[in-house]
């Protein structure tokens, strides 16, 4: 039997998840499930029995009341409520209109991300909704996040309408999927929102063809041998220990806030750098979470020794004197492989322990990258090994994790050379945040 694979596709209304996510379902031998079905189909049921669908109390009874049954037709997943298929009704305006408002209740969602989730029995599923891959199944490593702009997707909406006889207006059509959005985003329970480790694919001018060839070549791209065979997993972990080891006795090294590094998809690591003692830190910590890529100045690499070291432990060489294409290539295909970078945005040692801006590079990585960032603060460093104490102190050494920013975040700052500064500009606030509150005693073991 070939491996089971979990396709999560999710995004906002008519972004291209249905007849992609029915595409890629055919090319790769998957049943597809469309669960924004299912929330119709509760809508659509609400509706036959005159249930008021804005009241979240009137909607239990009917969930606990109304049978489903699956099976599956022509590679979907298809059901029928109280034996009555409702096919195309799931579609009408009526439902349409009200569906976000069933979809937000919890007791709606509870019910449908279990029946969803039963699915996997089934063997690989596409499935497309809003929340699959942050919800429904948050262990997939297929995980995608489809969009376009709003008038693009009004537009493909519009268009399915007219083909069907609908004589809803463009601009109609448009404010009733912005409408959605708005409700499906802002929702308490499992808003829709770019899952961690997501690959987001804008759709806006790609045909379907396209779209799925991206797709599905990311797809083979994540179970191709890892990039991050560039580490040496034995070499890793006991440089991993060493460190670790030599940090406890000589600085009381202690590490916060491990489980906010997200266990699978690329993700980068931004510390602050005031020390020899901040990559050893970071890099040790790692022996908690994952293999990390390092990025580090090319000339600790001219030493023969040193460099064969670094590059057995996945080191990335850096120039930094000039733009370093390659260094960022290297990066950026490791980080869409599903790999871990750990990079100090501010490029070099602080000269005095406070945080510095960080270099234009950074936003580049992130928004190229296209993965989320983990904001880290090292405490202590410049006071066990500043550029000016000419050696190691035995002062305390913590390192501490904060929250992720995730890719929705850093899509919000817009695309181009001005999102890359205001990139940087976010990670070293989220890092500046970590300071204050670690030194307000706000954050503890
Ligand atoms: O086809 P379209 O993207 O317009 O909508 P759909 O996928 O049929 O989903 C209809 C509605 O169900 C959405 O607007 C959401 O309110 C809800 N939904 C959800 O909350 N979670 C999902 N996984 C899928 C859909």
């Amino acid at each position: 039997m070939s491996k089971q694979r979990i396709i999560a596709i999710d995004g906002p209304a008519a972004s291209g998840k249905s007849t992609v996510a029915r595409e890629v379902a055919k090319r790769m031998n998957c049943i597809y499930v469309d669960s924004g079905a299912f929330y119709r189909g509760v809508t659509w049921k609400m509706i036959q029995e005159g249930t008021n669908t804005k009241n979240s109390v009137l909607v239990l009874p009917v969930l606990l009341k109304s049978k489903w049954n699956f099976k599956i037709c022509n590679g979907a997943v298809v059901f029928t409520i109280d034996g009555v298929e409702p096919g195309e009704a799931l579609r009408g305006k009526e439902v349409r209109e009200a569906v976000s408002d069933v979809a937000a209740m919890p007791a709606v969602r509870t019910y449908v991300v279990n029946r969803l989730r039963k699915l996997k029995k089934l063997g690989s599923l596409a499935m497309e909704g809003r929340d699959i891959g942050s919800v429904v199944f948050p262990k997939t490593p297929y995980k995608f996040y489809l969009d376009a702009s709003p008038e693009e997707r009004a537009k493909r909406r519009h268009a399915e309408l007219v083909a069907k006889g609908e004589t809803e207006k463009a601009q109609e059509v448009l404010e009733s999927l912005q409408r959605r959005d708005q409700k499906d985003s802002s929702r308490a329970t499992a808003p829709l929102k770019i899952a961690d480790g997501a690959y987001v694919i804008d759709t806006s001018g790609h045909g379907v063809e396209e779209v799925t060839r991206i797709l599905m070549d990311r797809i083979v791209d994540l179970e191709k041998p890892r990039t991050d065979k560039m580490i040496n997993p034995v070499w890793y972990r006991m440089t991993c220990a060493v460190f670790g080891a030599c940090l406890k006795v000589l600085n009381q090294y202690k590490v916060l806030g491990i489980t906010n590094v997200p266990k699978t998809g690329g993700v980068i690591i931004a510390s602050n750098h005031a020390s020899y003692i901040d990559p050893p830190a970071v890099g040790a910590s790692s022996r908690k979470m994952r293999m990390t890529h390092f990025m580090a100045r090319d000339t600790l690499f001219r030493n023969l020794l040193m460099g064969a070291f670094l590059r057995r432990v996945g080191v990335i060489p850096l120039d930094r004197e000039r733009g370093d294409v390659k260094a960022m290539k290297t990066a950026i295909q490791l980080l869409r492989d599903g790999a871990s970078v750990a990079l100090f945005p501010e490029g070099t040692r602080s000269p005095d322990g406070t945080l510095q801006p960080a270099k234009p590079g950074i936003g580049f990585l992130v928004a190229k990258g296209n993965a989320p960032v983990v904001p880290v603060y090292v405490h202590g460093s410049y006071e066990a090994w500043s550029k000016h104490s000419g050696g190691l102190r035995c002062k305390p050494v913590t390192v501490i994790f904060g929250q992720l920013i995730t890719q929705e975040e850093i899509r919000g700052l817009g695309s181009g050379r001005e999102a890359y500064s205001l990139i940087g500009e976010l990670i070293m606030k989220r890092i500046a945040e970590l300071k204050e509150n670690f030194e307000k005693g706000l954050i503890h073991e």
